[in-house]
């Protein structure tokens, strides 16, 4: 039998449940969210709305039903109500914790489990638990031993641990977390590999068994096996280095790890902090059992990334990730080669107004 054009296409796009997917993404420091459209056939990658917001928003989190958007913002995190793919309205805010070293919120994430906490930092000593629904705040925390500086968060999959990385002081926290009400108690923390490796990020593989996190000024991805009976990361000398061989790592700074839908790669990228030098996307294969396989490759990204260069795989498919930039302010859909041996930019949109791009989430 042969089909027509038309057939195909159809049989086509009855394996894609949906071609146009959408972002929302948020800005360092201008009171705006954009929502973009993604067309996964025509590659066309366009800006649905420009919502302006009370505030900054340098990192966004969806909720696990994507009903609520949190950001982190100047001195508060926020909470909106996601209306649509392309429309999110204002809801509350929670203020920082006054005794805390720093005033900027840094970071936010969310539990998939009820009753789905909020967890945000600020770059400093502290860390604030909030309800999903913004109505109080649970629980205020220091973190101890007079850390300065933790940038990023991930939970276990089931929420009942959470980890910090702590770039100012070289460190890894873990927090249990109260099922009920999702208050943390500091269970351990664990130096970095080495003195100013500096911690950034890190994500939790959804089986629960690896942690990866950034290692900042190193510019490495490092690999943490989760201990199944004290749920703290033990490190055994696995880690990769996020740069082409015999590049100056003082020139760059790691930016983002994340582990793709369903789980086959792992994306991780790095800045530049000179404006006349790319950063770099790799992209690594995971094993059945969530460690890596292999390192696939290290490719130079359009631009320096500025302060930003963030990876988001998508939620439809394993190929594709959006990476932000700040050195002109813009977004870009990356697609890896059918044999995941290369990755290219596929669709890229200017978003110049002075405080985009900082991270993306993937709304469909
Ligand atoms: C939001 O945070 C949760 C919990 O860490 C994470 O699983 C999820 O990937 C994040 N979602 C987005 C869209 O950023
Ligand atoms: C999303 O909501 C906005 C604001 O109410 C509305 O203007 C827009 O038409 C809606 N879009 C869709 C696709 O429903
Ligand atoms: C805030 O969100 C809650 C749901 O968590 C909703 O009931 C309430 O109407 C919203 N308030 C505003 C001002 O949007
Ligand atoms: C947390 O800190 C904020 C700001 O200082 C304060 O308004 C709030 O009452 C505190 N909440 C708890 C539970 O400690
Ligand atoms: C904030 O500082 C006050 C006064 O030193 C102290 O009583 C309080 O316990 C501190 N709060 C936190 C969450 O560290
Ligand atoms: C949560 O996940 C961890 C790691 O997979 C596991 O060791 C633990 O038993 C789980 N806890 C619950 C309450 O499901
Ligand atoms: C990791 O490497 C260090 C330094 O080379 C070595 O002392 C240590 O035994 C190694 N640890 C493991 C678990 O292989
Ligand atoms: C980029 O600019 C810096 C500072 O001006 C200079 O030292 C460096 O050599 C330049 N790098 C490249 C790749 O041209
Ligand atoms: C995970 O799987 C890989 C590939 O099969 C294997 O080499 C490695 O030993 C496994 N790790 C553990 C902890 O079993
Ligand atoms: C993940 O794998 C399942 C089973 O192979 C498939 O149905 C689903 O479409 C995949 N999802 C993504 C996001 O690739
Ligand atoms: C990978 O693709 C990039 C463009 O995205 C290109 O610059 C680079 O040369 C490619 N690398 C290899 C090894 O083919
Ligand atoms: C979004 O709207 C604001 C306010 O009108 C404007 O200043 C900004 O330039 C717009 N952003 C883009 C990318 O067009």
């Amino acid at each position: 039998m042969i089909l027509s054009r038309v057939a195909v296409a159809l049989l086509l796009s009855s394996f894609c449940s949906a071609a146009v997917h959408h972002l929302f993404v948020g800005t360092f420091s201008t009171h705006a969210i954009y929502a973009l459209e993604f067309d996964d056939e025509t590659y066309s990658l366009t800006l649905a709305a420009n919502i302006t917001t009370p505030s900054e928003h340098p990192w966004i989190n969806l909720s696990h039903d994507r009903k609520s958007l949190y950001t982190a913002s100047d001195s508060a995190y926020g909470y909106f109500n996601v209306v649509n793919s392309t429309s999110v309205t204002y809801n509350a805010s929670v203020p920082l914790e006054s005794n805390c070293s720093s005033t900027r919120a840094i970071f936010i994430t969310s539990s998939k489990v009820e009753p789905y906490t909020v967890y945000g930092i600020p770059f400093g000593d502290c860390g604030t638990v909030i309800p999903a629904d913004f109505s109080s705040i649970t629980q205020n925390y220091t973190f101890t031993s007079g850390s300065s500086g933790v940038h990023g968060l991930a939970l276990l999959p089931n929420s009942t641990y959470l980890y910090a990385a702590d770039d100012s002081d070289d460190k890894i926290w873990t927090f249990g977390v109260d099922i009920a009400t999702g208050e943390l108690t500091d269970i351990g923390v664990l130096d970095a590999p080495a003195e100013g490796n500096n911690p950034r990020h890190l994500t939790v593989h959804p089986n629960g068994e690896y942690l990866f996190v950034i290692l900042e000024e190193a510019n490495e991805v490092a690999q943490y096996s989760i201990d199944g009976q004290t749920h703290q990361p033990v490190y055994f000398n696995v880690s990769y280095s996020l740069l082409p061989p015999d590049s100056d790592s003082s020139t760059h700074w790691a930016d983002e790890v994340q582990v793709s839908a369903n789980a086959t790669y792992l994306w991780a990228t790095t800045r530049s902090r000179e404006t006349n030098e790319t950063g770099y996307l790799s992209v690594f294969s995971l094993n059945g059992n969530g460690s890596i396989a292999n390192q696939l490759f290290v490719t130079p990204t359009t631009t320096s990334g500025g302060t930003s260069n963030a990876v988001s795989p998508a939620s439809f498919a394993d190929e594709f990730a959006a990476i932000t930039d700040t050195s002109v302010g813009f977004v870009e859909i990356w697609q890896l080669l059918d044999d995941a041996s290369n990755a290219t930019a596929v669709a890229h949109i200017d978003l110049v107004d002075g405080g985009c791009c900082a991270n993306a989430v993937w709304y469909d």
